[in-house]
C-alpha cells in the first residue's frame, strides 16, 4: 500500500487537495479535500437583500455569472417576480451567461486538460506543457502533437472572443454588472448586437471545426477513458429558461435525475448537505435551514467542502449530466448532428460520465449553445423593457436554481425584517467533490478514483479523472 497526496491539483481553479491509497496497481482509497474556507454566506447575513446578489458574484472569479444568475433567480423568486421578468431581459441573461459557458469549455479542454495527453517536446511551449508522465502515455503522432499546441495558442484567442462576448451585454467580466434581480441593467445598441454576432460566429467556427474534431480525436485515441472515472448517477437542475417563470421545464437543458440509463424527475427539497466529514458543526439539513458554522474541533473531517445529496446519494453534476439527461429525456435539438458525434467516438449517453464521456459531453454542448445562442440574439426585441420593478418585503423566502458550466448551482434565502436572515450556496463542485458523508458514502470525485487501475504512483490517472470534473474549490466552500 502506497499513500499519494497531490496538493495542490495543478490546472484547476482554487486549493484541492487529493490523497489516494495504491495498492497492486489500483487505486483503493481516495480523500477529495477542500483546503481553504471562505465564510460568503456569513458576510450577507444582517444585509441588505440586493446586496446578496453582488456578494456572491465576487465567490469566484472563474465561475462569476454562474453566482450572478442564481442568486438573480433567487431574489426574483423571494420578491415575487419571477413570472413578470421580462423576455429581453431573460434572453440577455442566457446570452450573457451563455457566452460564459463557451469560455468556460474552450478554455478547460485546451489550457486546463489537454496538457494531460500531449506530449510537447520540440515546440515553442516544450517549457510550460511537458510532464514526463503525460509523455510518456502520449498517443499522438509527432505531427498532431504539433497541431494540438497550435490550437493551445489559438484557444487563447478564442477565450477573449467569448469573454469580450460576455461585456459587449454584460458590462466586463469577471464580474458583469448588468444581471440583477428583476432583469438586466443595460439595453443593447444596434451595434452590440452585430458586434455579438460577428465574434459569435468566429467563434462558431472554431467550434465546429477546430474544437469538436480535437476532442473526436482524443476520444478515439484514449477510448479506454470511456471506462475510466465513472459514477453513473447523474443530477441537472435545468439551465437556460426559455419562458419566465419559475418552472425547470421551460428550459434548454432539462431537470432530471438520472441512474445508469433512465431519468426520473428532480424534487429541489430532497437535497441535503451532510457536513459528518467537513469542518461544521451542524446535522444534515436542506439549504434553505442549513448552516454554517465551522469548527477546526473535529477529528473525523478532512474538509471545508460540505456534502451535499440527493435522497441520501451522491450525484455527479455538470456537462455529463446535463448531456445525459437531455438524450435520455428526447430533448435534443439538433438531434442528428450529436447522434452522429456520438456514434463516430462509439459511445452511448451511459459513457458520458466518465474521463473521456466528460470531453464528449462538453463539445456537445458547446455546438448546442452556440445555436441557442444565435436564436436568443435573434429573439432580442431593442425597443422592449428589460427590467421590471419591484419592492423589498419584509419576509420573504427564495430558491434559485441554475445550471453553470461545471454544474448545477444552487441559492437560498430567507428575508425577516427586510435583511437577509439565512443565506446558503450548493456550488457545482460542492457536489462533485465532497467529502464522505454519515453514511461513508464517497462524494463523485472519490468514487471516480477509487478502483482505477494505474501505472506507478497514480498521478497521472488521478490528474485526468479529477480534471475531467474541471473542478473549482473557490466555489465549493463559501
Ligand atoms: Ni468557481
Amino acid at each position: 500500500m502506497r499513500t499519494v497526496t497531490i496538493d495542490p491539483i495543478t490546472r484547476i481553479e482554487g486549493h484541492l487537495r487529493v490523497e489516494i491509497e495504491v495498492a497492486d496497481g489500483m487505486i483503493v482509497r481516495a480523500r477529495s479535500s477542500g483546503a481553504l474556507f471562505r465564510g460568503i454566506e456569513l458576510i450577507l447575513l444582517g444585509r441588505y437583500p440586493l446586496d446578496a446578489q453582488r456578494i456572491t458574484t465576487r465567490i469566484c472569479g472563474v465561475c462569476p455569472l454562474a453566482h450572478s444568475t442564481a442568486s438573480s433567480f433567487c431574489l426574483d423568486s423571494a420578491l415575487g417576480i419571477s413570472e413578470k421578468i421580462p423576455k429581453n431581459s431573460r434572453l440577455l441573461r442566457n446570452l450573457i451567461f451563455g457566452a460564459n459557458f463557451l469560455h468556460n469549455h474552450i478554455l478547460h479542454f485546451y489550457h486546463l486538460a489537454l496538457p494531460d495527453y500531449l506530449d510537447p517536446r520540440g515546440s515553442p511551449l516544450e517549457g510550460l506543457l511537458y510532464s514526463p508522465e503525460a509523455a510518456e502515455d502520449c498517443r499522438f503522432s509527432s505531427e498532431e502533437n504539433r497541431k494540438l499546441v497550435g490550437h493551445y495558442v489559438e484557444a487563447l484567442d478564442m477565450r477573449r472572443k467569448a469573454q469580450e462576448l460576455v461585456a459587449l451585454f454584460g458590462g466586463k467580466m469577471p464580474h458583469d454588472m448588468a444581471i440583477v434581480p428583476g432583469g438586466v441593467t443595460y439595453r443593447p445598441t444596434p451595434g452590440d448586437v452585430a458586434a455579438y454576432r460577428f465574434r459569435l460566429e468566429e467563434l462558431r467556427a472554431f467550434i465546429m471545426d477546430v474544437y469538436v474534431p480535437d476532442v473526436i480525436l482524443l476520444a478515439k485515441r484514449y477510448q479506454d477513458y470511456f471506462e475510466v472515472g465513472k459514477v453513473g448517477r447523474l443530477l441537472s437542475y435545468g439551465g437556460f429558461p426559455e419562458e419566465s417563470g419559475r418552472n425547470l421545464e421551460e428550459r434548454l437543458f432539462p431537470p432530471g435525475v438520472y441512474r445508469h440509463g433512465s431519468v426520473e424527475p428532480l424534487d429541489p427539497r430532497e437535497i441535503r448537505e451532510a457536513v459528518a466529514r467537513s469542518w461544521y458543526e451542524g446535522d444534515e439539513a436542506h439549504p434553505s435551514s442549513g448552516q454554517t458554522r465551522p469548527t477546526l474541533e473535529k477529528q473525523e473531517a478532512y474538509s471545508w467542502i460540505k456534502a451535499p445529496r440527493y435522497r441520501g446519494e451522491a450525484f455527479e453534476v455538470g456537462p455529463a449530466a446535463r448531456m445525459a439527461i437531455l438524450l435520455a429525456r428526447g430533448k435534443l435539438p439538433l438531434k442528428s448532428h450529436v447522434e452522429e458525434l456520438l456514434k463516430e467516438v462509439g459511445i452511448g449517453p451511459e459513457s458520458l460520465s466518465s474521463v473521456m464521456g466528460r470531453h464528449v459531453a462538453r463539445a456537445i454542448e458547446a455546438t448546442i449553445l452556440v445555436e441557442a445562442l444565435k436564436r436568443w440574439l435573434s429573439e432580442l426585441d431593442l425597443a422592449g423593457p428589460v427590467a421590471v420593478p419591484f419592492e423589498i418585503p419584509d419576509v420573504a423566502e427564495g430558491e434559485g436554481l441554475a445550471e453553470a458550466p461545471r454544474g448545477g448551482v444552487g441559492h437560498w434565502i430567507r428575508i425577516e425584517s427586510g435583511r437577509i436572515a439565512h443565506y446558503q450556496v450548493i456550488s457545482p463542485t460542492t457536489w462533485n467533490a465532497s467529502p464522505r458523508d454519515g453514511q461513508g458514502k464517497p462524494g463523485p470525485i472519490e468514487e471516480a478514483l477509487e478502483g482505477t487501475k494505474v501505472r506507478g504512483n497514480g498521478m497521472l490517472e488521478a490528474g485526468r479523472i479529477v480534471r475531467s470534473f474541471d473542478p473549482c474549490l473557490a466555489c465549493a466552500v463559501q
